[in-house]
């Protein structure tokens, strides 16, 4: 195939930023879409020119770090998709490609296709642990959970952090991604002592990055690879409103 893209460039985070068209030649429908942008980089290097920057890790789906919007949707057009699992079969020759960093007011661009999601760390660390000293490891079967809360917290677990949903959102909301961990959290038993610090702490501190507050449009779900619903916002909302009656 013969591909055309169109890929933002910016020099660094204060720098103005453009897109810039590229001709891809000889991609095969064999091709991840990471290892595209590896031949396209292999002959900018070739050719002395600046390679195009993007984060990937894994490129297996697990790691949350590839962060691409692809023709406008993050992570591109398959649902439950990481960039990084997405294929050049899903494109037809000479097709025009836009490629963007994930664009949000938390997210802010590091260079080119780069952006720095340390936000989502530090919402992490204000309230996504458990502090309680527990001991050793207790048998599997001395607290016993319902299997559909095990399933249902282990699905929220399932989050890779990516930031795609927050990318999709109008208001660049980071409820998807907290809805997950409060609920793969506060759904067990190990997790109930701290929950209500939890989700005040969290949500308190997505404020402070710059994220905004859920309309509930479903943009987040839509595009979010681990297919995390927006149900899970609803529980963290519940989980809120619990802990401020608790704690106020
Ligand atoms: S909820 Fe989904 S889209 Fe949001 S950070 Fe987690 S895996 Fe990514
Ligand atoms: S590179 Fe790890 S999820 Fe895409």
């Amino acid at each position: 195939m013969r591909l055309t893209l169109r890929i933002w460039r910016q020099a660094g985070p204060s720098a103005a930023g453009r897109l810039v068209d590229y001709v891809a030649e000889n991609v095969s429908p064999d091709m991840s879409f990471l290892e595209m942008l590896d031949v396209v980089n292999e002959g900018l290097v070739k050719k002395g020119e600046d390679a195009i920057v993007f984060d990937s890790d894994c490129r297996e789906g697990i790691c949350g770090m590839c962060s691409l919007v692809v023709n406008g949707v993050p992570h591109g057009p398959d649902r439950g998709t990481t960039v990084c699992q997405l294929h050049m079969r899903r494109f037809k020759d000479g097709d025009t490609i836009t490629i963007e960093p994930w664009r949000a007011k938390g997210f802010p661009v590091v260079k080119d296709l780069v952006v720095d999601r340390s936000a989502l760390d530090r919402i992490i660390a204000a309230g996504g642990y458990v502090s309680v000293n527990a001991g050793g490891a207790p048998d599997g079967n001395a607290i016993l959970i319902p299997k559909d809360i095990s399933e249902t917290a282990m699905d929220s677990a399932a989050c890779i952090q990516c930031g795609a949903c927050e990318a999709a959102c109008k208001n660049a909301s980071a409820h998807l991604f907290m809805s997950a961990k409060i609920s793969h959290l506060s759904l067990l038993p190990q997790g109930k002592p701290e929950r209500f610090r939890r989700v005040i702490a969290m949500i308190e501190q997505a404020d402070s990055e710059g994220f905004g507050s859920c309309s509930n449009e479903g943009e987040c779900e839509a595009v979010c690879p681990k297919e995390i619903p927006i149900s899970n916002i609803a529980r963290m909302t519940r989980e809120y409103v619990k802990a401020l009656f608790v704690t106020r």
